[in-house]
């Protein structure tokens, strides 16, 4: 990948779902500074600590599954009720007259990040657009009480590779 820059055929590149280690042996044997990094974070898995050091090391954050599990193939924890229902994200959006899905993206945004929604329904790519405004700092700290540490991807054992090893919300 890193030959590619040097051909034009990619402005930049990036990595997804490595682990701190995996990133760290990047940055130490490779001669490129990953662009970004793709991974799952939304308010129930808030990974500041990750999430800060790959931005100190100059590596933009994209968060993918911003809705935590609303994505219909993560059906473990089926019963816990969806993130943007969770009545922080709710009152929140409430008072900024939004839903709760637009409170986790705002929250997202609010930390330097890119946000992935994906939606098929127009009206909620409408919604999502429109998830881009600002949060005030009480808000931040209500939302900062509702991590979970609760990760909902985790394809490890399809790969036949662990993933996200040494990260928060890792399963043994
Ligand atoms: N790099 C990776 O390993 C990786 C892993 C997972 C995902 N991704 C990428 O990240 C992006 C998003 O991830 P995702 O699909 O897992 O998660 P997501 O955007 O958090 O969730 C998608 C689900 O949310 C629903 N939805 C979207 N907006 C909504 C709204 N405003 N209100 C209610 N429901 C809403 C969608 O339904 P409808 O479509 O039916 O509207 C869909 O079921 C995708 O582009 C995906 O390719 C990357």
């Amino acid at each position: 990948m890193e030959k590619l820059l040097t051909t034009g055929k990619a402005k930049a590149i990036g990595v997804s779902n490595f682990s701190k280690a995996e990133l760290e042996t990047l940055l130490k044997e490779g001669s490129i500074v990953p662009a970004a990094h793709q991974l799952e974070c939304h308010p129930w898995l808030q990974q500041k600590e990750f999430t800060q050091w790959c931005q100190i090391k100059g590596i933009h954050i994209q968060q993918y599954s911003p809705f935590g599990n609303q994505n219909e193939i993560y059906d473990s924890r089926k019963n816990m009720g969806k993130l943007m229902d969770n009545p922080v994200l709710v009152e929140i959006g409430k008072k900024h007259n939004k839903t709760g899905a637009q409170v986790a993206l705002a929250w997202g945004i609010s930390q330097g990040h890119s946000v992935l929604p994906k939606s098929k329904t127009p009206s909620r790519i409408r919604e999502n657009l429109e998830g881009d405004f600002k949060l005030d700092a009480e808000d931040l700290k209500e939302i900062e009480k509702i991590d979970k540490k609760l990760r909902f991807n985790d394809p490890s054992k399809s790969f036949g590779y662990e993933f996200y090893t040494d990260l928060e919300g890792k399963k043994s």
